[in-house]
């Protein structure tokens, strides 16, 4: 996609990357992409923002220099100092000498560690304004959105803020960059919280800190670096992520995921009469099979549903091992206060509630009920999942 104007020369200059299939190295984006956003003003002083991953160095440098001279840029902003927005300093250093990096003091160690850049940048306060003549931009700092060094920028001439990962969404653009002109909005809402729940839901709190911070400005326009510019309801994505922090400590809402996993059937044919009586009990439960589904997908469900329920079967007297992976890395994301039931078959042991308690030691997770059973369902034990996924149901709120 070539540049677009987002304001009084404001200029979105970021790149589509289809070919990085896991981001971080984790998380599939296969199919859909990510962009990574990068903004020029162009005024007195020149300013761009944020930059790019190094696999997109070309198409970087191709979009940057259809608007300004890199030789007349004179400052880089880097809000935030993952690879996948500063990717490309290197060589930019190379070739806009005259560029000042601006950046918190965290950002400042880090730049040296790793890229070995330590000359060139200055550290800029939070609630420091720079003037570029016609523009005024303030810095934010906001700790832990999603890293320690984190900061957004703020134009009070055009009402942007330039918020980094903040509000931010998986999901390449198919055309356009507006909320405005996107007809797949569901889309990337439903990324958006994917890429909360992958990438920013470990740091809620901070995530609230920060809205609470920026609660006072008129921002007209949100354009994050990654995912869709919000500028016809910029209140839309902040209120989605108040919404998804908040889960953090009210447990989610009115809703179960149910995780299964199964060897031989025997956990999967309890899970039907569990996810019978969860919807005989009024709530339509979303099923993942945890040994076909990579948990980045999961996690979502996890983050948003106040209810979960575990089935999996004993293996090697623990827990069979693909729902071990899911609860660790839901554990990992602190997914937290959730009340869930567990039912699973065992051969020779028991030992897989046992491991359930254990991972989910310490997040505040209500085990309400749990149903090991030793090799098939019987249509008596079929009855007993039946009305415990009734109870459960009811349960949630
Ligand atoms: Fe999009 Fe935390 O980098």
């Amino acid at each position: 996609m070539s540049e677009v104007a987002i304001g009084d020369k404001t200029y979105w200059v970021g790149v589509n990357d289809r070919t990085t299939d896991l981001f971080e190295g984790l998380w599939p984006i296969e199919g859909i992409g990510v962009s990574y956003n990068s903004y020029i003003i162009k005024d007195t002083k020149n300013v761009l923002i944020d930059l790019a991953k190094a696999i997109k160095t070309d198409d970087f440098f191709d979009q940057v220099t259809n608007i300004i001279d890199l030789d007349k840029l004179d400052y880089i902003i880097i809000n935030h100092m993952e690879p996948d927005h500063t990717g490309v300093i290197k060589t930019l250093r190379m070739v806009a000498k005259n560029a000042e990096i601006l950046c918190t003091p965290k950002a400042v160690n880090m730049l040296r560690e790793f890229y070995g850049i330590s000359d060139g940048i200055r550290a800029v306060k939070d609630g420091e304004t720079l003037s570029t003549g016609n523009h005024q931009l303030q810095f934010y700092h906001v700790p832990f959105v999603h890293w320690p060094e984190t900061m957004v920028t703020f134009d009070a001439t055009t009402n942007v803020l330039f918020s980094c990962d903040a509000f931010g969404g998986y999901g390449a653009f198919q055309g356009t960059i507006f909320d405005d002109e996107c007809t797949q909005l569901d889309f990337y809402t439903k990324e958006s919280l994917r890429y909360y729940s992958n990438i920013v839901a470990k740091f809620s709190n901070s995530v609230l800190n920060a809205i609470n911070k920026l609660s006072g400005l008129t921002i007209k326009t949100i354009a994050p670096s990654h995912g869709l510019l919000w500028r016809k309801d910029p209140g839309k994505i902040v209120q989605l992520y108040k919404k998804w922090a908040e889960y953090s400590t009210s447990g989610g809402e009115k809703g179960v995921t149910l995780l299964y996993g199964s060897m031989y059937g025997n956990t999967e044919t309890m899970m039907n009469a569990v996810a019978q009586g969860i919807s005989d009990g009024g709530i339509h439960p979303e099923i993942y099979d945890v040994a076909r589904t990579h948990v980045s997908y999961m996690l979502p469900s996890l983050w948003k549903n106040k209810g979960v329920v575990i089935g999996a079967p004993t293996y090697e007297v623990s827990l069979f091992p693909y729902m071990q992976a899911a609860l660790e890395k839901a554990k990992l994301k602190t997914v937290k206060n959730k009340k869930a039931i567990y039912f699973g078959s065992y051969g020779w042991s028991k030992g897989a509630l046992k491991k359930v308690n254990e991972i989910t030691e310490g997040l505040k997770w209500e085990i309400l009920e749990g149903l090991e059973f030793p090799g098939q369902v019987t249509p008596e034990l079929y009855k007993q999942g039946y009305e415990m996924g009734k109870r459960f149901a009811r349960s949630i709120e």
